[in-house]
């Protein structure tokens, strides 16, 4: 029986066995005190054994770290902070874990060591914690999609288009990268490759997200994406999941609808099923916050927090509203932005934040961005100047979300794509669906870290990711 269940459940009186890993171990001369944890919920349990019934040799073997299975009645806990207790009939041990070697001793170790030792992190209180809800909430996405009447799309991993045109891509090759084929022009003759072609690991999977909104009218995809960029912040990745849907007949509002429910909705699910998780990591983040200054620390705690996202709307405001902001804000006329504000800028993280956390203090819906500054594939505005793009914003986050409508006439599609120098042929499949049967559609894409980061209150996206792919760490 999982912890979990035992002590959600278990009947008072019933033999149980439990399964987990020894978090720590208390002999005193009339008892001995076990607490195992296996991972299922947050909580360990506590199984206490008369001296005597563990043989001394086993004993010695139970430490820290070890794995251990233990064997006796359920009874009524007489200590504080816990219903039930087991009363130890027979322990056998599974592994042992040295405790000159096993790096989790029971004591607070720093995130940045635990980054270092990424295979045994999951074992800490604060790693298990987060694994759970970011389960919970990839859960909460399939159940939202599913009963909106999305469809899940499979998009791929390996293609030949750069979704968003930023060039931030891993390489795919089968080619023998000390002996390439070469074209005459001394260029790499991708043709003799595996896939005939040049090919890359996917940015985005919302081109081919879209020719599924083109026929099923509601998906979503949900997947890994790669970026090569090199950006060493706590908000990016090189390797992270999205969650991008891509509605038919969608306009820009309807699309700014979705994301505020979405949003909303999958949050409320970790509230309603994550509340131990999310009182642990308030706690240590309460711990963390009285380190700070006075003037850095948050506002509201992190449950605080998170209901009040889940309970306020959100701001919409156009791109060029925002920048007025910008411009008549004290920070811009003292000159303290590092980088200047002027219509046209491609947004920083402290631009963001400052009108997230310092001007609306809650969630932001920007829109209507210059189109130089965004992908080839959004909808021009009216003006020629703008586009249908939108970009949510986080409290602590910043960007967590990236959108648009889509530019539906073949024509406008046609020439953005050659003016940002994308290859016809390349994307040849993608501009037909505009002569096929084009519609009006829209979709965004949620990096599912940022997301993660938000409802855990964690600040660096490493900790947030079973295994964080960043430059030069790639190592598990
Ligand atoms: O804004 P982005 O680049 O948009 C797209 O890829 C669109 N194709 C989405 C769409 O319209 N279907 O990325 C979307 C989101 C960002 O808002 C951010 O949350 C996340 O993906 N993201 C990253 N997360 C972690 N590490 C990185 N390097 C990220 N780059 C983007
Ligand atoms: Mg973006």
């Amino acid at each position: 029986m999982q912890i979990k269940q035992i002590l959600a459940e278990a009947a008072v009186g019933s033999e149980i066995t439990v399964k987990g890993w020894v978090r720590t171990k208390r002999v005193q001369p009339n008892v001995i005190f076990i607490n195992i944890n296996d991972g299922s919920v947050i909580h360990n349990i506590q199984a206490v054994a008369e001296p005597g019934i563990i043989n001394e040799d086993t004993l010695k073997l139970i430490t820290t770290g070890s794995c251990i299975a233990v064997t006796g009645t359920l009874i009524e806990s007489k200590g504080s902070g816990q219903r039930v207790e087991i009363e130890v009939k027979s322990v056998s041990v599974y592994g042992t874990a040295d405790p000159d070697k096993y790096p989790l001793q029971p004591k607070k170790h720093s995130l940045e060591f635990l980054r270092e030792i990424a295979h045994l992190r999951p074992r800490t209180n604060t790693f298990s914690a987060i694994l759970r809800i970011r389960h919970t909430l990839a859960y909460a996405i399939h159940k939202y999609f599913n009963d909106n009447g999305f469809f899940y799309l499979h998009t791929p991993i390996i293609t030949g288009s750069d979704a968003e045109g930023a060039g931030e891509m891993f390489r795919v090759s089968t080619l023998d990268p000390k002996n390439p084929p070469l074209n005459e022009d001394g260029t790499i003759n991708y043709k003799e490759d595996f896939f005939g072609k040049e090919t890359n690991l996917t940015v985005s999977g919302q081109l081919e997200g879209e020719l599924g909104a083109m026929a099923l009218s509601k998906i979503y995809t949900f997947g890994p994406t790669f970026r090569a960029e090199n950006s060493n912040t706590a908000r990016h990745l090189a390797e992270f999941w999205m969650i991008e849907p891509e509605v038919a007949f969608y306009e820009l509002e309807d699309n700014m609808a979705l994301a505020e429910d979405f949003t909303k909705y999958v949050i409320r699910y970790a509230l309603e099923n994550c509340a131990d998780d999310l009182a642990f990591l308030e706690n240590r983040l309460k711990d963390e916050e009285k380190s700070k200054k006075a003037d850095e620390r948050s506002e509201l705690d992190l449950i605080q927090k998170l209901k009040f996202v889940v309970d306020n709307e959100y701001v919409k405001l156009t791109y060029t509203e925002a920048i007025q902001i910008l411009l008549s804000s004290k920070r811009h006329k003292e000159g303290k932005f590092q980088y200047p504000v002027e219509w046209g800028i491609d947004l920083q993280s402290e631009h963001e934040r400052y009108l997230v956390e310092k001007h609306f203090k809650k969630p932001v819906i920007l829109t209507n961005y210059p189109k130089d500054i965004k992908a080839f594939y959004m909808k021009l505005d009216d003006d020629g100047k703008t586009v249908r793009a939108m970009d949510v914003l986080f409290p602590g986050i910043g960007e967590i979300i990236g959108g648009s409508q889509r530019e539906d006439s073949y024509e406008k599609l046609l020439q953005r794509s050659k003016d940002v120098g994308i290859h016809e042929e390349t994307i040849w499949w993608y501009l037909e669906t505009r002569q096929f049967g084009s519609a009006p559609h829209s979709g965004f894409g949620i990096g599912f870290e940022r997301l993660v980061m938000f409802v855990t209150g964690m600040g660096n996206i490493r900790d947030v990711i079973p295994f964080p792919r960043t430059p030069k760490s790639a190592e598990f």
